[in-house]
């Protein structure tokens, strides 16, 4: 089964495609084609970003990626079969590769809506000139799918990932720019919210405190780079003090799986103003800050997990999400595990695919047809359940409902 996913929730525009296949208990995912552009310097000056800016850069860009991604798959496919239809969208060239894709796949929310929407749209289009069937898939499904697969590295030339042997249930903390939360996976493709912010994500807060930091957009790379730098400056000053004020670790006591990141962000904001302003801390003063900040911020998040993981029992536990590529949480988390709870399996995602893609949506929607074996060929009654493209909306809810 081979698919194309396009993902515009946020400031990322996405478009790959994928064969997927089964294999006894495990599932192969092959990446085939994958063009991926970011829009984070244009979003810079904003310091966030600015919807309306990312609704013209997915118009613009939608057809680049489609076209790349489209000529990287090309050489897979044997044959030129007729596509029947008119290229309107992208050039004659590679057209041909469309007719041998069995599934169109959009991204249809969470996220910004009038990015949402611009993804949608051309996916609608893209689905109706070609005769594919549009299928719907949730932007935190593929966070969650695609980190608990792993890449296959038996064929060093092929972009290859295996998704086999997941205990239930698993739990996973998907931590992006726009969402921090505990969602629980008891059987497959159901899923349960045990925790959320009740106030600014968590890559939000890393975004924040980088700004005041003078950092750049977006601010997660930069803190985490500057924290690792003076985690090892003390390393070799072991009688070091701290420059930094220590900041306070929220709801850390709350008995809850909640988080809230406000207050962090604002104790941050009165420290760097006591200082007279960030421009009088030093380059080592400034790193250090970071370092407490993004200490700050991993000492809730394995606190929270330690009681999410006690409170659900899960056999696994995965993150997932932007803010998962900082190596200090990665570190933290598995230290948690393996001293805490060695009977737990670990998933990490490598760092490429931990932030807004392609891949991670064609991952979800191949996962859902492979497991519940939907034939998109119209005999199929569980095929019903993939809704025509006039139906699918945008939508900007938090739950993780079936999007298939
Ligand atoms: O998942 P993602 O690409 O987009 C959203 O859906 O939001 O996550 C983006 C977030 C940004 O806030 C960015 O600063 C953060 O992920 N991020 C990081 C790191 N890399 C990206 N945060 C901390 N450490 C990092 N290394
Ligand atoms: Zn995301």
């Amino acid at each position: 089964m081979i698919i194309l996913a396009i993902e515009t929730s946020c400031d990322e525009t996405g478009v790959a495609i994928l064969e997927g296949s089964k294999q006894d208990d495990a599932l192969l995912f092959r990446v085939l084609g994958n063009a991926l552009l970011s829009q984070a310097a244009l979003h810079a000056e904003y310091g966030g970003v600015y919807p309306t800016l990312a609704k013209r850069e997915h118009e613009k860009n939608l057809p680049l990626m489609l076209e790349q991604a489209l000529r990287d798959a090309a050489p897979h496919f044997p044959e030129k079969k007729s596509s029947g239809s008119p290229q309107t969208i992208f050039s004659e060239k590679y057209g041909y590769a469309l007719a041998h894709i069995d599934a169109i796949v959009v991204t249809h929310g969470p996220g910004l809506e009038p990015a949402l929407w611009t993804g949608i749209e051309f996916a609608k289009k893209l689905a109706s000139e070609y005769g594919k069937p549009l299928i719907p898939v949730n932007h935190m499904e593929g966070h969650m799918i695609s980190s608990l697969a792993r890449r296959d590295t038996a064929d060093e030339t092929a972009q290859k990932f295996v998704l086999e042997g997941v205990e239930l249930p698993v739990l996973a903390l998907l931590i992006s720019g726009g969402h921090t939360e505990f969602v629980l996976m008891r059987e497959w493709f159901t899923y349960e919210l045990i925790g959320k912010t009740l106030d600014d994500a968590v890559g939000e807060a890393f975004d924040k405190v980088a700004r005041m930091l003078d950092m750049p957009y977006p601010g997660g790379p930069h803190i985490s780079k500057h924290a690792a730098a003076a985690r090892e400056a003390r390393k070799k000053d072991s009688e070091g003090v701290s420059s930094a004020p220590k900041l306070p670790r929220p709801m850390l006591h709350s008995g809850t799986c909640d988080f809230s990141f406000s207050g962090l962000k604002t104790a941050a904001l009165y420290a760097i103003r006591d200082r007279g302003g960030v421009h009088m801390l030093t380059e080592d003063e400034r790193a250090e800050f970071a370092r407490e900040f993004e200490d700050a911020v991993t000492d809730v998040l394995v606190a929270k997990t330690r009681q999410a993981l006690e409170q659900t029992g899960a056999k696994t536990f995965v993150i997932g999400g932007g803010v998962a590529a900082s190596t200090r949480i990665r570190e933290q988390l598995g230290q948690l595990l393996t001293n805490e709870f060695p009977e737990v399996t670990y998933r990490i995602p490598e760092r490429t695919i931990t932030g807004d893609n392609a891949i991670m949506i064609a991952e979800a929607a191949l996962t859902h047809c492979l497991m519940r074996h939907i034939v998109l060929d119209g005999s199929d009654t569980n095929a019903q359940q993939v809704p025509p493209p006039e139906t699918i909306r945008a939508t900007g809810n938090l739950s993780l409902s079936r999007p298939i």
